[in-house]
């Protein structure tokens, strides 16, 4: 039988690599894929670091703001804005709230309706589709999930 596991191994191996590759400047990670014990797996719990590198998800507003049947208007990323419908307890949709006519920002769904207060144009809450104009094309989609109590980038 081999007493030796491939972990001690890659373990070995891997701080050669780091020590002849330092001198020279480089800085290498070494991978820790089938060991447990290095500490990079995400902690579990259900919360999730804002803004944070990696495969977190971003979070966009808390579902508690956005009213079921309604929604809100939220700041994305870029300094975009967003609107965020909420079709029932655990269903959302979202838009660049950006009005197709002339660049307005749209206000809150209201009814299943989102309205530009411009000029009046009015899109689906659901599927961003023109319902009014002047607007002649709908609200670009932007993916989103419930995830927890958040609302979340896709
Ligand atoms: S800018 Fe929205 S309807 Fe004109």
């Amino acid at each position: 039988m081999n007493t030796e596991s491939p972990v001690s191994r890659r373990a070995a191996l891997c701080g050669i690599v780091v020590a002849l590759a330092v001198p020279s400047g480089l800085v290498t990670a070494c991978s820790s894929s089938g060991s447990p014990s290095t500490g990079s797996t995400p902690t579990k719990g259900g919360s999730t670091p804002t803004g944070s590198a990696g495969s977190s998800p971003a979070k966009l507003v808390a579902l508690a703001d956005v009213p079921e049947g309604g929604g809100a208007v939220v700041d994305g990323p870029g300094g975009t804005k967003i609107v965020v419908a909420r079709l029932s307890a655990t269903e959302v949709k979202a838009y660049d709230a950006t009005c197709p006519h002339q660049g307005s920002t749209v206000g809150e769904p209201s009814g299943g309706t989102i309205t530009c207060p411009s000029h009046g144009s009015q899109f689906g809450a659901s599927d961003g589709k023109v319902k009014k104009g002047p607007a002649t094309s709908g609200l670009r989609a932007v993916g989103v999930r419930v995830d927890g109590d958040q609302v979340v980038l896709t």
